[in-house]
């Protein structure tokens, strides 16, 4: 109602001097109207901590997620704190149980390092105050919460600048699903640099994948049996570009002398998988620690940016090369 976030109306409340006489009134008004007043009990409920703090991920057998975790680990046991991994295995519902540890004081706060989970549930968690919430990796549009991802729009053109520079103009896209905000951010960066070249994006060439394996199996195999097969493919992520590979190599097609892959993330069985995997390098261990920190300033009341992002690096290794004469 006061059109601020949570975490201001709980400035407002608890520390009325650090935020402006605007929002002082904004908050008071809401507060008046609603008839709002603080739970004592609730809060004193809310320090019988259970140091404990729940993160819920997509997918555990994706080794994108352990570093991450790792980072996320790192932080909450040098401050006392254990983690407990929900994993949703893409299924909304298990991800909602999660949440509920949270009011029966099971844990102090949740990580969502997933948008796969109804978004009415996190928007109303959201809109609790005391319910500690950090998002990472992935974000939800419309939604003030504290989250930390990379600038995925730039991490993406990163790729396909360096395939436009190799001569690729028939570039192939696997993408994670499309209504994934990510998703969309790496798609739209994709086709920016299209259009700085003055390329149209033919939509045949555009795949939807899971993030997995098998997914960018058997997309590539579809999109390299096509009569134009494209030249090149950006995969969201490297899981997908290692199915590619794989897929090009069960068609007699080698990478990169007739087909070049680039995949996201940069796990570190890139580097050992033939070709060796050229990527955008997500900085894994500093999302976690920083979703981590950003989750115990809020335990401690302290001030949370509501948007942090951080940069990623084309790694060019040799999955990716010049465009075949021939095409
Ligand atoms: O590999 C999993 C993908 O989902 C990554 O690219 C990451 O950004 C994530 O959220």
């Amino acid at each position: 109602m006061a059109g601020v976030s949570t975490a201001t109306v709980s400035r407002a409340l608890a520390n009325p001097e650090k935020v402006s006489e605007a929002t002082r009134a904004k908050v008071a008004q809401a507060v008046r109207e609603t008839g709002y007043s603080p739970n004592a009990a609730a809060r004193s409920l809310r320090r019988s901590e259970s140091k404990t703090i729940v993160v819920i991920l997509p997918d555990i057998a994706n080794p994108f997620f352990s570093d991450v975790i790792s980072g996320l680990e790192e932080v909450a046991h040098s401050a006392g704190y254990k983690v407990l991994l929900g994993d949703s295995a893409h299924d909304p519902k298990r991800a909602q149980d999660y949440f509920d540890l949270v009011p029966t004081n099971q844990a102090d706060g949740i990580i969502l390092l997933t948008t796969e989970i109804p978004y009415t549930l996190v928007k109303d968690r959201q809109l609790k105050s005391g319910f500690p919430l950090v998002m990472a990796c992935e974000y939800f549009d419309d939604l003030e919460l504290p989250t930390i991802y990379v600038d995925n729009e730039k991490g993406a053109s990163k790729a396909i600048d360096y395939l436009l520079d190799m001569g690729h103009t028939h570039i192939a896209s696997i993408s994670g699903p499309i209504s994934n905000p990510i998703c969309r951010d790496r798609h739209q960066g994709f086709l920016n640099c299209l259009r700085k070249k003055q390329l149209n994006f033919d939509e045949k060439y555009l795949r939807q994948g899971d993030f997995s394996f098998s997914a960018g199996y058997q997309q590539g195999r579809v999109l390299l049996q096509m009569k134009d097969r494209p030249t090149a493919f950006f995969c969201h992520n490297d899981e997908m570009a290692v199915g590619v590979i794989k897929a090009a190599r069960d068609l007699d097609l080698k990478v990169p002398g007739d087909v070049s892959v680039v995949g996201f993330d940069n796990i570190k069985f890139g580097e050992y998988c033939e070709p060796e995997l050229t990527t955008v390098h997500q900085p894994r261990e500093d999302i976690g620690r920083q979703a981590m920190k950003m989750m115990l300033d809020i335990l401690a009341s302290n001030d949370v940016p509501i948007r942090q992002t951080l940069r990623t690096q084309l790694i060019v290794r040799g999955s990716a090369g010049a465009k075949p004469q021939t095409h």
